[in-house]
């Protein structure tokens, strides 16, 4: 399921190689990784790492984002681009990378 998930997001990852900033809707890893690290380790001391965090967690951190519940101005504009299943599918994928 894990590794479903996560070819899913390569292929479109792949596809949208280069084009992540015009269109961060189609490759939601390359945008998330420039805060988030493209591990799921952030770089940036003021964001927080993502691997290894429970996927419920992070799909409902991403809810709450995008409906405005939790306010973070770039959260809500990234979460606001994503359905429902493609967060589901991005809180599994970094769920299932090795924390720091
Ligand atoms: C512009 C930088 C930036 C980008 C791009 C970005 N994030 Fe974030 N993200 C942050 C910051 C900063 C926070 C902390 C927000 C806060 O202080 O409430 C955060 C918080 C989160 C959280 C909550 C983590 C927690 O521990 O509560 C999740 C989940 C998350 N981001 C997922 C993503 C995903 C998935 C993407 C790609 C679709 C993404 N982010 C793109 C900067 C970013």
């Amino acid at each position: 399921m894990i590794r479903q998930v996560a070819g899913i997001l390569g292929i479109a990852f792949a596809l949208a190689a280069g084009a992540a900033l015009a269109e961060p809707r189609s490759s939601p890893i390359e945008a998330c990784a420039m805060c988030h690290g493209p591990d799921g380790i952030a770089p940036d001391s003021e964001v927080p790492h993502l691997a290894g965090q429970n996927e419920r967690y992070l799909f409902n951190q991403m809810m709450a984002f995008r409906s405005g519940k939790r306010a973070h101005k770039e959260m809500r504009y990234m979460a606001r681009q994503m359905s429902p299943t493609e967060i589901g599918a991005l809180a599994a994928y970094y769920a299932a990378l090795p924390p720091r």
